[in-house]
């Protein structure tokens, strides 16, 4: 089984669309078509894909705006053959190239040990998690 990891584009929106829903990640207002082309306008290297034979199995978002990792997900089908390790690594890899030295990820509990496991060390939380809605300016 031979894992490919490549950069996203237009054609995979559906296939990411539907694993970022399995996997509970998946936010309407801000996983749009649209949303993606913009971020992969700014940097095309910004979404980042696993296939299997041309099939997109998993995704990761490396957004060097806030060193951030973000909405990493692989079809349910394929876990635990590594394909969510290696996205990860691509992810580091990208933000690396771009002279980040340091990425963030958030995760829930019961993924911190996942992401221990990958070098990544767990801060004391002097930050709460806050969002408002903001009016649409147009
Ligand atoms: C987390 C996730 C990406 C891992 O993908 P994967 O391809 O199965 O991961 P790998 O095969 O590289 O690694 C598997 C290891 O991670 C562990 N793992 C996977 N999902 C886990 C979870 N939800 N909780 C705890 N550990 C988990 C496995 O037990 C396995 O450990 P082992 O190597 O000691 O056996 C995948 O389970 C997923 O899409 N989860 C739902 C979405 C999510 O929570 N994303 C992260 C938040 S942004």
């Amino acid at each position: 089984m031979s894992i490919n990891i490549r950069p996203y584009q237009k054609v995979d929106y559906e296939q990411v669309k539907s694993i970022l829903e399995q996997r509970g990640l998946y936010e309407p207002r801000r996983d749009t078509f649209q949303e993606l082309e913009r971020k992969v306008d700014r940097d095309s290297k910004s979404v980042i894909v696993a296939e299997i034979q041309e099939k997109v199995v998993g995704v990761v978002y490396a957004l060097k705006d806030g060193a951030i990792i973000t909405h990493l997900a692989v079809d349910p089908t394929y876990k635990n053959k590594g394909i969510g390790t290696l996205l990860m690594q691509a992810a580091e890899r990208e933000l690396s190239e771009k002279g980040i030295l340091e990425a963030s990820i958030m995760v829930t509990e019961g993924l911190v040990p996942f992401h221990e496991s990958q070098g990544y060390l767990q801060q004391p939380s002097k930050y709460v998690w806050m969002t408002k809605r903001l009016k649409h300016q147009r």
